[in-house]
């Protein structure tokens, strides 16, 4: 699909954003290994999400509902079933991650594959410790999917995390939960802290020391009800368009603003955004609040160090708010987004040059100068949610109609994006 952008004069209103992929993805896998019925409410409508909803069906558990309510009939710790197939994770790097966590202590085998964007990135930072703790997976070239995986009575581990992943943290925690014992990741920054929130949730023990997390194995996992909060991640790109169209003004409703995740606020506040958060509130152990935004010109910064860690999936869109900041961005330390949905360094760095913003490419990172115009181009999604819709944005502020194709790739994350943009640009 091929969507056209028009230039805005401003980006007015209020916008309701689908649930936390994060959140929803943990939600529904602990809700499949706990005892009874969980209802969650606000469920991602992301394609990702739905794929994780795909596997645990498969897997003999019940999910009933639609649209954003979903109930899941937990099969206890030891309940789940073997596949009639092989597991589709589709596009989406969490669930193949961490459900291999789950299936690597089943008493029965499983494939899980997925798209083609997903068979070409790395399992080996999961393949590793759950072999360590005693399964035996083969994967295409010892690294790719599809991933066979032959469960086993689990040991647990003291595992160091040699890259900064919630993704192989949660594999890890979520192996743990079927081991005797304690199992414990340190991980060498900080990463999003959901599945910690999430197990307590359902009733797990976990503790937090400094980078190291401990999960008690054999917990008693009891359903529970549970509202996910709207992606802070998918509010990015709202909050970079009324930052980019002078005259803009956006209020969010009911974001998640978990501080592990909201290091975006405080970095576009540090460049001068007029960001405010009038009241928060707890709700599942994750903060909630509604975020109003409004047009801010920007001074510029520097993403590196543990900060690339805690921004990772904002960077592609906050790569084109640098372009038109007054001393621009540069990022450094963020080799891991040469192996995300695309290699992100790569395809920002393309679209931006597509719309005539000069920007250099480093092994790493890139660095792009300020006080850019943006030319009306033909952008490519290269088949990445984010990327669409982090150039989408960049369209709103170019000199004439531009246009994404591949456009429906945002609906991995946010089937509603495109309408939603059209509602509030004028
Ligand atoms: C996620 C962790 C991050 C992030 C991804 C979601 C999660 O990936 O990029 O979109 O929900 O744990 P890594 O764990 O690979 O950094």
């Amino acid at each position: 699909m091929r969507q056209t952008i028009s230039p805005a004069s401003a980006v007015r209103g209020e916008v309701s954003l689908p649930g936390d992929k994060s959140i929803s993805h943990r939600y529904a896998m602990i809700a499949a290994v706990a005892e009874g019925q969980t209802r969650i409410h606000n469920y991602s409508t992301g394609a990702d999400c739905h794929s994780t909803l795909g596997c645990v069906r498969a897997l003999g558990v019940a999910v009933a509902g639609a649209g954003t309510e979903f109930t899941i009939g937990g099969r206890g710790l030891d309940g789940l079933r073997a596949a009639a197939g092989d597991l589709d994770a589709g596009n989406s790097g969490s669930t193949i991650r961490m459900l291999s966590g789950i299936l690597a202590a089943q008493p029965f085998g499983a494939r899980i594959f997925g798209d083609e964007s997903l068979s070409r990135r790395p399992m080996q930072r999961v393949i590793q410790p759950l072999e360590a703790m005693g399964a035996r997976i083969r994967a295409r070239d010892g690294r790719f999917p599809p991933l066979e995986i032959h469960g086993a009575a689990l040991r647990p581990i003291d595992y160091v995390l040699p890259v900064a992943s919630a993704q192989v943290k949660t594999c890890v925690l979520f192996a743990g939960l079927f081991a005797a014992g304690r199992t414990s990741v340190t991980e060498p920054a900080r990463s999003r802290d959901h599945t910690e929130i999430a197990l307590r949730e359902f009733g797990a023990e976990v503790a937090a020391q400094g980078r190291k997390i401990t999960v008690e194995g054999r917990p008693r996992l009891e359903a529970r009800e549970l509202f996910v909060p709207s992606d802070l991640s998918s509010a990015a790109f709202f909050l970079a368009a009324a930052l980019l169209v002078p005259g803009s003004q956006v209020v969010i409703r009911g974001v998640g603003l978990n501080p592990t995740r909201s290091a975006l606020l405080d970095f576009l506040t540090g460049m001068g955004a007029g960001i405010r958060i009038p009241d928060l509130e707890t709700r599942n152990g994750e903060l909630v609040g509604d975020i109003a935004v409004e047009y801010s010109a920007l001074r510029g910064g520097t993403i590196s160090g543990g900060l690339t860690a805690a921004l990772i999936d904002e960077i592609p869109v906050l790569a084109v708010l640098g372009a038109a900041s007054e001393e621009g961005l540069t990022v450094r330390d963020a080799a891991e987004l040469r192996v995300k949905e695309t290699d992100r360094i790569r395809t920002v760095i393309e679209n931006l040059r597509r719309m005539g913003v000069a920007a250099e490419e480093l092994p790493d990172g890139m660095v792009i100068p300020g006080r850019q115009k943006f030319r009306a181009a033909e952008f490519d999604s290269f088949g990445d949610h984010r990327i669409a819709m982090a150039f989408a944005v960049a369209a709103l502020r170019a000199d004439g109609p531009s246009a994404v194709s591949g456009a429906e790739a945002a609906s991995v994350s946010f089937p509603e994006f495109w309408r939603t943009l059209g509602a509030i640009t004028s």
